[in-house]
């Protein structure tokens, strides 16, 4: 939800600044702006659009002669998106980029419009810049500026900042939106997420809550919420420029897609030993999972849907009863927690505010609380008291594949490992239900992918569809779910997932001649009850397309196509069907021709209630 760069050094700021923004669109990509540290001051070229436009701005007035600059790429929130709300926005002597709000901006605002200030935009940053420029013409230190500024602003934040009479100098703040800085041996970075970063250095350090940085072309420090000054620790990432690039493919969604088998074998063969589940190289030790008696999963969009997949998972193989939330709505119906109550959170970016504020919540509560989190070293996973990463390497299409691919994946070893510690299932099992997992998921999915002309051709019908209807019974209704979510967020068609038994206690009137449903039956005990109800709709005129094991009898009967899931294992099957729905909504939207990796009105991290 919005990026921020910014670089000073020794080298001209302005590609570096462009470069990284490129990267960090996934943010947001409605706006986007750079201010350039120049011998005339202060530079600011903004506009509304991506960075195609600012790039075509600069080079009709190229800004030179320039080592300092931060930029933005917007995710509108206060404001639409407009040149004039596009940051940077300055005031007087400051001028800074912004991620999150700020939940005070209408007092602020009164209170800055009394003391004279006029206000262009419609933006709480510039607002924020008001107030930081009141303090600033106070104070005349940028620390205690910037301190004072957001002890009167409350909401959370991060900020990247050029003082108009400090040239050189690249000042930042972070409290409750992610920021890093990074060491290169031409200057210092700053940047929203290190994907930004990963062409020009590998060496990084994260800032915490409520630190203040201060880069300068030679040396990076950080003052503490005490007033300390420290240095920071630089870490060094793994992760590699080609992974934040499409590496041939046409759009990163797809690369991500065919990134799964990787991605899962990455994520699950850590947390094997003696071919038994197990978490100690995550600090989880057996007898932890022993005493786990309840799990509450809680997270947003598709990975509340993990956790649909994985509760359902945990029930039947651990017997441990787990129930899924939504981040957002867990705070204000916190279910009930009982001795041993574990509280899962899950997510991608390890940045999402909803997921973070629940996890806070059930901290607050007292409940112990683990992070499945991709983006390592994220606030999520920072602040939950045990995390597990799922190591599929940096996903940047905003519609998430490996990401909740890789999350199912490890909940099945979860499943396994409470299972196994809690001598639920005899050790042959366990077993066998790891091995299928690393061995026979990526191979399932490969398959699938093999099917992908045949694919295509059934999206060239579904996309000239308005609405399509998912419908599964147990683990598939789950699935469903995040089904129809890949398909209405990329291609734009209405999509909804029901049960497949209900249907006909209602939805079931929605059906016209050739209204596409799409069935996905990949539990051999519920495929009778499942194409009953897929009958029901065919006989209605409905487009049948039915996902379903291979092993099925007869499945043509009741449908216009049918995709044959492979049945080596219940692992295989479920991952098999992932693939092929994640398939479909690519080709819908590529037949649609909709902007795949930055579907309209979303952002990959949502780092704003
Ligand atoms: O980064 P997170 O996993 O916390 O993100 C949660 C959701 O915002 C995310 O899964 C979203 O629903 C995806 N765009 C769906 O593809």
């Amino acid at each position: 939800m919005c990026g921020i760069i910014g670089y000073t050094g020794n080298e001209n700021a302005v590609p570096k600044i462009t470069k990284g923004l490129s990267v960090l669109e996934y943010r947001g990509y409605d706006s986007v702006g750079i201010a350039a540290r120049t011998g005339n001051g202060i530079e600011t070229v903004k506009c509304r659009g991506r960075i195609g436009a600012l790039e075509e701005k600069l080079e009709a007035n190229p800004i030179t002669d320039c080592s300092c600059a931060i930029g933005h790429t917007r995710w509108a929130t206060h404001g639409g998106p407009s040149d004039i709300n596009a940051h940077p926005h300055r005031a007087g002597r400051v001028v800074l980029v912004h991620n999150g709000i700020i939940e005070n901006y209408k007092e602020l605002k009164s209170e800055m419009s009394a003391k004279g200030d006029r206000f262009l935009s419609e933006t709480d940053t510039e607002v924020a810049a008001a107030v930081l420029n009141d303090e600033y013409g106070k104070l005349g230190t940028p620390a205690e500026a910037i301190r004072k500024a957001i002890a009167r602003m409350t909401g959370s934040y991060a900020f990247g900042i050029l003082f108009e009479d400090l040239p050189g100098e690249v000042w930042a703040v972070r409290c409750g939106s992610p920021l890093i800085l990074a060491k290169g041996t031409d200057g210092y970075y700053l940047a929203s997420d290190m994907t930004a970063l990963l062409p020009f250095t590998k060496e990084y350090h994260c800032l915490e809550e409520g630190q203040l940085a201060h880069l300068t072309p030679n040396s990076a420090e950080l003052i503490t919420a005490d007033g300390e000054t420290v240095t920071p620790t630089w870490s060094v990432t793994a992760m590699t420029p080609e992974s934040a690039q499409k590496g041939g493919y046409p759009h990163f969604m797809l690369k991500e897609i065919y990134e799964q088998p990787e991605a899962i074998v990455k994520s699950v063969s850590p947390r094997i030993k003696g071919g038994l589940p197990d978490f100690s190289a995550d600090g989880i030790s057996p007898d932890f999972w022993a005493k786990v008696k309840n799990i509450q999963i809680v997270a947003c969009g598709s990975a509340t849907h993990a956790g649909l997949v994985g509760g359902r998972i945990l029930e039947q193989v651990a017997q441990v009863p787990t129930s899924s939330y939504i981040a957002s709505e867990y705070r204000y119906h916190p279910p009930l927690a009982v001795d041993g109550t574990l509280v899962v959170v899950i997510s991608q970016s390890g940045e999402t505010a909803d997921t973070l504020a629940a996890l806070r919540y059930a901290k607050q509560k007292g409940l112990p609380t683990l992070a499945i989190v991709n983006a390592v070293e994220t606030t999520i996973a920072r602040e939950a008291d045990y995390r597990i990463y799922t190591y599929a390497g940096p996903e940047i299409a905003v519609a998430t594949t490996k990401g909740y691919c890789t999350q199912v994946s490890v909940l099945y070893m979860i499943a396994a490992a409470i299972a196994h510690s809690c001598g639920r299932i005899c050790e042959a099992d366990a077993k066998e239900l790891v091995r299928s997992v690393l061995e026979d998921a990526p191979v399932a999915i490969h398959q699938m992918l093999e099917q992908t002309d045949a694919l295509r051709r059934m999206a060239g019908d579904i996309c000239h569809h308005e609405h399509v209807f998912y419908i599964g019974r147990g683990l598939d209704y789950a699935m469903s779910q995040e089904a129809s979510l890949k398909l209405k967020e990329i291609s734009y068609i209405h999509c909804e997932a029901y049960a497949a038994g209900e249907l006909k206690h209602g939805t079931i009137s929605l059906i016209e001649e050739g209204t596409p449903v799409i069935a996905i039956s990949t539990e051999a005990a519920l495929y009778d009850k499942t194409e009953s109800n897929v009958r029901e709709v065919y006989s209605r005129g409905a487009r049948v397309i039915l996902i379903c094991r291979d092993d099925a009898k007869n499945p043509q009967a009741s449908a216009d196509d049918v995709i044959l899931l492979p049945t080596t294992s219940g692992a295989a099957t479920l991952f098999a069907a992932l693939a092929a729905v994640q398939v479909l909504a690519y080709e819908t939207a590529v037949l649609r021709g909709c902007d795949i990796d930055r579907p309209r009105n979303l952002a990959k991290s949502v780092t704003v209630e």
